[in-house]
């Protein structure tokens, strides 16, 4: 059946990532994981969203790791459970009608609304880019997810809250195209996780990749035990006989988390107020809780890698998908607007004059 004759009964997730590194246990808890449950409630896309990247890495070097990296993130989607058969996977530069949905949002959108989006002076500082240096392309990030967004229709987009403020301005922007040239697209509502942001291995603020106090999802067990093992603690406790603090410490943060034996988890957080614990018996509960969480994407990791091209053959599905939902979005844009107009009449003034002198 032809996309556009579908029934669409099940309303619409549009979300994402940047192809720029695996993913951990702090995406796990922020994403991931209602990801995996809404895929069955929601005709859910994911966007694998490079174009973004290129908005502070467009070096050659950049690019070329795309498709490893590409690979690398939809491999750990499928670990975690994301369902290839019902869940769409694409690629953004592949599909042609972004870049032309990006551009005709970009008409309907001051520079000055843009400047007050927070997360892009934060995205320019952690590229190590002054005012000077804003690429015109990163102050439009915004607006280049509102397309990704837009484009299939979304009725939902889960994310965290550093992208909140992006999906506010998708909203806008489809209020605004909407009210100029009619009703095209649904205002979609944003889905912010309300899990407390996952602290590092280093205790010191969230998971994150360029600080390097993660936790892979594709990390083997050993690698586990041996992260686990030197995480931070409450540096007070010199001996097992102090007492510790349980709040802000990402060793319990972290059992709360991915130990299911609550039971054992407030023991441990007893003894360990009490000071009647030593850190390596709750490191070693812990690591063995979290290998135990992990043991089931590592079979699938098992699985998947073991079907070369697999992982290939699902971006290419969702793609092919993604880009005949889109192509009827721009169809659909451009006839609300009046662009395929001003085309077709001097499209057909052409063949006009063309079969005139034919016949001559
Ligand atoms: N901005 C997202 C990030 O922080 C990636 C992304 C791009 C996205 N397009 C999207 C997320 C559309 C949700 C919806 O990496």
């Amino acid at each position: 059946m032809h996309e556009s004759e579908k029934p669409q009964e099940k309303k619409r997730i549009l979300t994402g990532d940047r192809p720029t590194g695996r993913l951990h246990l702090g995406h796990y808890v922020g994403s991931l994981k209602s990801r995996v449950e809404l895929q069955h409630s929601y005709d859910t896309i994911l966007i694998v969203a490079d174009l973004h990247m290129l908005t502070t890495k467009p070096s050659h070097d950049d690019i070329e790791l795309i498709s490893e990296n590409a690979r690398g993130l939809v491999l750990d989607y499928l670990a975690a459970g994301i369902d290839p058969d019902i869940t769409t996977i694409y690629l953004q530069s592949a599909v042609r009608e972004t870049y032309e949905l990006n551009l005709i949002l970009e008409m309907l959108i001051t520079v000055n609304r843009l400047t007050r989006v927070p997360s892009i002076k934060d995205m320019a500082r952690a590229a190590n880019l002054s005012d000077e240096e804003m690429p015109f392309g990163l102050l439009g990030y915004p607006v280049l997810q509102a397309a990704d967004i837009l484009l299939p229709r979304a009725h939902l987009v889960p994310v965290g809250k550093d992208n909140e403020s992006h999906v506010e301005v998708t909203r806008e922007l489809g209020r605004r195209f909407n009210s100029l040239y009619g009703e095209v697209f649904p205002i979609p509502e944003v889905l912010i996780g309300d899990v407390p942001t996952l602290l590092g291995t280093d205790g010191q603020g969230k998971m994150s990749k360029s600080v390097g106090n993660t936790i892979y999802l594709s990390d083997d067990e050993k690698t586990v035990n041996k992260k686990v093992r030197a995480m931070y603690t409450d540096p007070k406790r010199i001996h097992a006989d102090v007492p510790g603090t349980v709040e802000g410490n990402p060793v319990f943060q972290y059992h709360d988390a991915f130990n299911p034996d609550k039971a054992q988890v407030e023991d441990f957080k007893t003894r360990y107020r009490e000071g009647r614990i030593g850190d390596v018996e709750i490191k070693d509960a812990l690591a063995k809780a979290i290998n135990n969480f992990l043991d089931p994407m590592r079979e699938r990791y098992r699985q998947y890698e073991a079907d070369t091209g697999f992982v290939d053959q699902v971006i290419v599905d969702g793609t092919e998908r993604m880009r005949e939902i889109s192509a009827q979005t721009m169809k659909d844009v451009k006839s609300a607007m009046g662009l395929s107009g001003a085309w077709n009449r001097i499209a057909r003034a052409a063949e006009k004059r063309r079969k005139k002198i034919a016949k001559a």
